[in-house]
């Protein structure tokens, strides 16, 4: 079943300015389904109708059910095309281009409806029915009574065409319900009834004296929704805070008549909790954002310890070493870096990439034969249970490129000349593709290739060692490393899968 764009222009022909009234109808209509404690419905003519000579048939395009009471429709009524014999209200309110009301058989039961033509440019496009099913037992009380007048002054704007407002003023998640407090103002702006909810909401704000017959100025309360809706005949919200630690929001709906307003529909909510956890929200990333600041600290303190007690040592295998995991913190170290300064739990992969391949650049690239790194494409973002591991790994991959596959020339090496004759500048080459699904990393060099019979899976140095097992653990991801020169091509080729939807067994 489409929605009300696709019903529409598929079965009425409606569409433009008069398709965008329907849809800030059907984008504004809640609180009136909660005022009128009965479901709406929206109905647009067919067009071209076949079946004209029996009458006209509407469509139901919208429907919105009530929270303040039971819904008639339990089951959904959107697409559903009706005879004119089945809603004679409808046809009738269409014809006629005023509010009819009658009782009739809503659902396989006798309703009270009331149609109303939706009138948009001076012209009826729709009839939007107001459908519940009596309680006859019941007598209303004071605040049904006042919600279904207020209902009735809506029902006159959509005839007249002054509702929905034209402002876009789109209705958010936080907006207030009728539920949450309403208030019902007079054309001076005064107090006409409030609602339980509403004073509770006025308590909250510091009011506690009966409001009926004020002005919210004069209680005290500073807004600019009540005098600016009154001046725009349009909605305005505003929230309105005590403290840190009350937080109501305020929207009013103006009642207009003939484009003057003669009232108003003031809901109000208290969202505190609301802005207490978005609070909560915003210290938390703050804290997360201090806790990497630290660890990045912490890494790199540990690295500068690591290189003092290096330049100490006068073995060189044993320089190297240590050289080597200086290397492997700060690359980690690296990613808590870029974590600390974007503020959310992912970073931009290529922004570590680029430090990465400078780290290995300035350590190894010697002027007599320098290597050139060369990055390209983009890695997107990853989150951080990727990044650090990725980030060792390519460390190791760029390390090893760096000192495998350009050895120098010299007495007893063969000096590494491609097999054209032509020398090639030493160049390793980092390629990164997400798809979404999963990143793609490619190390290429045009170095000696990798030793004959190498085999990764054997391999027992220690860089590999800890690229095969982060791969494996961490990363969950697979790798190749191969050397084609079989085809004449020189150099080394690995290629590292990385999946990025969550591991299943994952429990989140
Ligand atoms: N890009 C490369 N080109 C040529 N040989 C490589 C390359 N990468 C790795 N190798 C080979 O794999 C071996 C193992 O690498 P690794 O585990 O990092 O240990 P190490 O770098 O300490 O030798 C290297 O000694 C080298 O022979
Ligand atoms: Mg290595």
């Amino acid at each position: 079943m489409g929605g009300l764009a696709e019903l529409t222009r598929s079965l009425t022909g409606l569409e433009g300015p008069a398709l965008a009234h329907l849809h800030r109808l059907v984008a504004s209509w809640g609180p009136l389904a909660d005022l009128s404690f009965a479901d709406l419905l929206l109905f647009v003519p067919l067009a071209r109708d076949s079946e004209q000579s029996r009458g006209q048939r509407v469509v139901v395009v919208g429907h919105v059910r009530p929270t303040t009471n039971q819904t008639v429709y339990r089951h959904d009524v959107v697409g559903a095309v009706f005879g004119e014999g089945e809603r004679p209200l409808a046809a009738q309110a269409l014809r006629s281009g005023t509010i009819v009301e009658g009782e009739v058989d809503v659902d396989a039961e006798l309703g009270q409806v009331l149609a109303i033509p939706v009138r948009w440019d001076g012209e009826v496009v729709a009839v939007c029915t107001r459908e519940s099913i009596p309680d006859l037992g019941r007598q209303p009380g004071e605040l049904e009574r006042t919600y279904q007048s207020v209902f009735r002054r809506f029902a006159a704007m959509i005839a007249e065409g002054s509702f929905p407002f034209a402002a876009e003023d789109a209705e958010t998640e936080e907006a207030p319900r009728v539920g949450d407090g309403a208030i019902v103002l007079n054309a001076d702006g005064r107090v006409a009834y409030a609602s339980p909810n509403a004073v509770s909401a006025l308590h909250r704000l510091g009011i506690h004296v009966n409001a009926e017959g004020e002005r919210l100025a004069d209680l005290g309360l500073e807004e600019v929704v009540v005098p600016t809706a009154f001046a725009i005949g349009a909605p305005v919200t505003e929230e309105i805070e005590r403290g840190h630690e009350v937080t109501v929001v305020l929207r009013c709906l103006p009642l207009l008549e003939g484009g003057r307003a003669t009232g108003a529909l003031l809901l109000l909510r208290d969202i505190s909790e609301l802005r207490r956890r978005d609070r909560l929200l915003i210290s938390m990333d703050a804290t997360i954002q201090e806790i990497h600041h630290r660890v990045k600290n912490n890494l790199q303190t540990i690295s500068s310890l690591l290189r003092l007690q290096g330049r100490r040592l006068t073995s060189r295998e044993a320089k190297e070493a240590i050289e080597e995991s200086v290397r492997r913190i700060r690359s980690i170290a690296l990613v808590h870096e870029t974590l600390s300064s974007t503020g959310s739990g992912d970073v931009p992969f290529n922004d570590i990439v680029r430090p990465l391949v400078r780290t290995v650049e300035e350590s190894l690239v010697s002027p007599d034969r320098p290597v050139r790194f060369r990055v390209g494409g983009d890695a997107g973002r990853l989150p951080a249970r990727v990044a650090t591991p990725l980030a060792v790994v390519l460390t190791e991959l760029l390390q090893n490129a760096a000192d495998h596959a350009f050895p120098p020339a010299g007495p007893g090496v063969e000096p590494p000349s491609p097999l054209d004759g032509v020398s090639e500048q030493p160049l390793v080459t980092v390629h990164l593709d997400n798809d979404g699904d999963r990143l793609l990393v490619e190390v290429a060099d045009n170095g000696v290739g990798l030793p004959p019979g190498f085999d990764l899976a054997a391999s027992t140095g220690l860089g590999l060692s800890i690229v095969r097992s982060l791969v494996a653990t961490q990363i969950e991801g697979s790798i190749s490393m191969r050397s084609p020169g079989a085809n004449g091509c020189r150099g080394t080729l690995i290629e590292l899968q990385v999946p990025l939807t969550p591991p299943q067994h994952v429990v989140r």
